[in-house]
């Protein structure tokens, strides 16, 4: 790893044998599991005791999960649908409730993100709503359903959310950072009751990770981003140690930073938008 990625990002490392002991008899629900992070956690999570259920859009590469966990051992079975959708998150839950599935543990991964001027936004008002549908509605619904069986295991969310909701307000990122921002404030509220209950309520702030999530943007090619195995393992070591949360150590200098030299930043980056 080069250097600067090392003290950016110092390695998490967490043992199999942890995690197996972590997940034994257990059913791990992660969304977005087809590609990038969610994907890679998945495979992670192959283990003779351990239940995957995923889900995604991609069917043929949800399916490629599932058969390599199989052949590792583990169990697994996923669902597709567009969680933009009602219907995605009904058939999601009624399939669960209709093969007594019980959740341990829920990690809210799927995501989009956009990054637009909002001046190039004005015929495009499906950017907030689509991000909302994913990025808010449909974690919010799915926690709603899940936590009645949450809470008799006591069990854990891990929410996969972006450093970018720990900052001030980021020029062309409007749709992103409201929404997984109205996530990040409506897990908080619930994170008290939820403990109280037993179960376990942790966020990930996740930096610039190099999946295809940030591919379209030539621009972050040049920048220290994370590999996305690093950001498995934080995801595991939550799991194996429950109370774990995560933001990089940096976000506390940065922040105050961009509160200080506001104007510059700003105009740097808007101006930088192409
Ligand atoms: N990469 C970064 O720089 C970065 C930074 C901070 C936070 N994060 C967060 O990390 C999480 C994982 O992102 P990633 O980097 O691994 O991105 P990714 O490689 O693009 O993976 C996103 C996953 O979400 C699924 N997904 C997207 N839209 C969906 C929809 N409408 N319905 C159902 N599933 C959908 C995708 O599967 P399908 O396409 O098959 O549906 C895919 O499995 C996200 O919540 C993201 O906000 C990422």
């Amino acid at each position: 790893m080069p250097f600067l990625q090392r003290i950016l990002y110092p390695n998490v490392k967490v043992s199999d044998s942890k995690l197996e002991k972590a997940l034994l008899n257990k059913t791990i629900l992660i969304s977005g599991a087809s590609f990038g992070i969610g994907r890679l956690l998945a495979e992670k999570s192959a283990f003779p005791n351990t239940n995957v259920l995923i889900l995604g859009r991609t069917e043929e590469q949800l399916k490629e999960v599932c058969t390599i966990i199989n052949q590792k051992g583990g169990n697994a079975q996923y669902f597709v649908g567009d969680l933009r959708e009602k219907k995605t998150t009904k058939e999601f839950l009624d399939l669960i409730k209709n093969q007594n599935i019980s959740v341990d543990v829920f990690v809210n991964n799927a995501g989009k993100s956009i990054r637009r001027s909002v001046y190039d936004s004005i015929d495009r008002f499906h950017d907030f709503t689509r991000t909302m549908d994913l990025n808010y509605y449909a974690p919010v619904e799915l926690i709603l359903s899940l936590l009645p069986c949450l809470s008799k295991k006591k069990g854990q969310i891990i929410n996969i959310s972006s450093i970018i909701v720990l900052f001030p307000s980021i020029p062309l990122w409007s749709a992103y950072q409201a929404s997984k921002g109205a996530f990040h404030i409506w897990f908080k509220s619930i994170k008290p009751e939820l403990n109280l209950r037993g179960v376990a309520a942790n966020n990930i702030y996740l930096p610039l990770v190099k999946t295809r999530m940030i591919a379209p943007t030539q621009k972050f090619d040049k920048l220290p981003a994370m590999n996305p195995e690093q950001a498995m393992q934080i995801i595991t070591n939550s799991i194996v140690k429950r109370n774990y949360n995560y933001k990089p150590w940096w976000t506390m200098v940065v922040k105050p930073l961009i509160f200080i030299f506001k104007r510059p930043f700003y105009k740097a980056t808007i101006m930088n938008s192409k």
